[in-house]
Formats: C-alpha cells, structure tokens, sequence
C-alpha cells in the first residue's frame, strides 16, 4: 500500500468513530438501536457496539431523553450480574461520530462471534439434542445469575441469546429487563408475539414464571425449527383460557430426548402454576440431564398436575 493510500484509509477510519472505537460493520439495525462491530482504537478489542439508529428515532418519535435512559437502564443491569452465560458489558457512555452534533449513548458488550440463536437456527437449522441441552443448561444458569442478582428478563428469546463458537450460550438485550416486584411499566413493552409468555400479555404483569416460559419457548424453537404456539396478540386472552399444550419437541423431532422435552414441556406450561417454582429447580434438572439421569423436578406435581 502507498503512503498516500494508507493515509486516505486512515481518514476514511476517522470518519467511522464513535469516541473510542473504530466502526467496522454493521450486525443488525433495529427501531431505536443499532448493533455495530467495532474495535478499541488503544485496546485493539473487537466489541459488540449498541447504540442510538438515527433512522429508526427518527420514525418511533421517541425524544432522547427517553431512549437515553433506555440505554442506561441496561448498562446499569448489565453492570451488576457477572456471569459466563450473560453477554458482558465492558464499558458504556456517551460519545460523538463523525459530523454530529450530539453525543449519543453506547454500550460495547463482548462480541459473541455466532449471532444470535434466531439466525444461527434460521441459517444452520435447529440443533441436535447435546447442543440444545447445553444452551438450555447454559441459559438457565444466565437466569439464575439474573433472578438472583434481583432482576426479571422480560423479553427472552432467540434473538436475545447470543451463541459462541463453542456452543456457550450468552443471555443478552437487557432493555425490557426490570428489578423483580415491581409492577409493569407504563404503557407495556413490545412483546414479541412468537414466544411471548401468555400470561404476561393478558394480565400485564411478570414475574419469574414469565422468564421460565420464554426460556421453554427458545427451547422449543431451538429443537423444532418453529415457536410453541403461534397466538396473534388480539387472540392471547381467548388463548390463555382455552390453551391446550403445544406438541411435546420429542414428537416435532424425533431425534430429541424425552426427558428433555419433559423439562421444556414444563416451562411451557399455559398455566404459570404448574411451571417449575424457580429457575434452581431448572438448573437441577439441566445437572440431571448432563448427567444421563431423569429430570427431578419436571415430572413432579405441583398442583396435582403430571407430565405424559
Ligand atoms: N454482543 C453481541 N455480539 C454479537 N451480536 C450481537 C451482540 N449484541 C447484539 N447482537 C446482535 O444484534 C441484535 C440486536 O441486539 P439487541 O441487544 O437484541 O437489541 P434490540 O433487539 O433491542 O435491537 C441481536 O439479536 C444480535 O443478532
Ligand atoms: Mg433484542
């Protein structure tokens, strides 16, 4: 390369900045945030960068402020739970990109080099029972870091669970995320229909059994290719009441283990009650798993109710 060209890719690296790092790509661009491939300019490190997407604010209408307090309300989560299977956040703030005439807020989490668990199923197609048992095994660990630090989730799903190379699974996407026991924000979240816990969207609140279904529903799609149910929202409450249990994965797939699918089938269960009590009971029966044992919690009563 020539002085001249070396200079001119070093200017056309100036302008994509934000602050400290140097854009290298886009990975996904949602309504009000855009995930960016970026590197430390000092530390060399490849980072996940998400922050404001000018074009998608422009059409939601939301002001700064209130997208600003987004942002720092997951940094804030992200910050207080150190765990292998949550993405980690190395630093978060404000900075400015070429021509702009504000800062704007970032977080740069740990780049998880296969996407999200949505894509990667799209792109690869669903996984075999052993790596599906790990990211079950590695998601319900993540959530009891999570419930325990004092915080529910909300929006687990597929496209919040990062992938590594080597199969461990990173719970990411704090943004709906909110201290347990408190009632739910105004105006509601955005709950994805596909695996959104029925009981969240008809009575408005969650809790824990609210993460405990969403976690059974990615790992349904994780074994079939598909979601549990497929419910339009105006349909949710006739829905919840009438809900007959979606087929078992082990008889979507053949090639998934019964005990497995007893353990996903009693996350999914319409009924909340009938849920396991907490996600230690989940990590339980993952051991039991891992092990080759039956799960110990799954086929258990808790209201007089057992798994066929
Ligand atoms: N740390 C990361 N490493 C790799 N890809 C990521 C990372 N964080 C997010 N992504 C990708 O960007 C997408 C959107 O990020 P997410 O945090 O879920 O924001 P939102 O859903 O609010 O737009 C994810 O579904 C995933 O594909
Ligand atoms: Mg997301």
């Amino acid at each position: 390369m020539s002085t001249a060209e070396h200079i001119n890719e070093k200017v056309a690296d100036l302008r994509r900045t934000l602050g400290m790092y140097r854009l290298v790509r886009i990975i996904s661009e949602g309504a009000t945030g855009v995930v960016l491939e970026a590197e430390h300019w000092t530390l060399g490190r490849r980072v996940a960068l998400k922050t404001f997407n000018p074009k998608g604010f422009e059409r939601t209408g939301m002001r700064v402020a209130e997208l600003t307090e987004v942002f720092l309300h997951e940094a804030r989560i992200l910050g207080a739970i150190d765990h292998p299977n949550v993405v980690a956040i190395f630093d978060a703030g404000f900075a400015r990109g070429h021509e702009m005439s504000v800062e704007i807020p970032y977080l740069a989490l740990r780049l998880v080099a296969n996407g999200d668990l949505s894509t990667f199923v799209q792109q690869r197609g669903r996984l075999d029972g052993d790596a599906a048992l790990r990211v079950l095994s590695g998601c319900a660990h993540g959530l009891r870091a999570v419930h325990a630090a004092g915080f529910l989730h909300c929006d687990l799903k597929p496209a919040n669970v990062l992938i590594e190379v080597d199969g461990t699974p990173r719970i990411s996407d704090f943004s709906a995320a909110m201290p347990k026991g408190l009632p739910p924000r105004q105006g509601g979240w955005s709950v994805p229909v596909v695996t959104s816990p029925p009981n969240m969207c008809c009575h408005g609140a969650s809790n824990v059994a609210t993460d405990l279904y969403a976690l059974g529903a990615t790992l349904y799609y994780v074994l079939t290719g598909k979601p549990p149910y497929q419910v339009e929202l105006h349909d949710l409450v006739t829905w919840a009441e009438n809900a007959t249990a979606a087929p078992a994965p082990h008889l979507e797939n053949s090639a998934v283990d019964s005990r497995l699918s007893q353990v996903v089938m009693r996350l999914l269960s319409p009924n909340p009650q009938q849920r396991y009590s907490s996600i230690d009971e989940v990590v339980e029966d993952c051991d039991h798993l891992l092990a080759g044992r039956q799960p110990a919690h799954a086929a258990r009563s808790r209201t007089g109710f057992f798994w066929r």
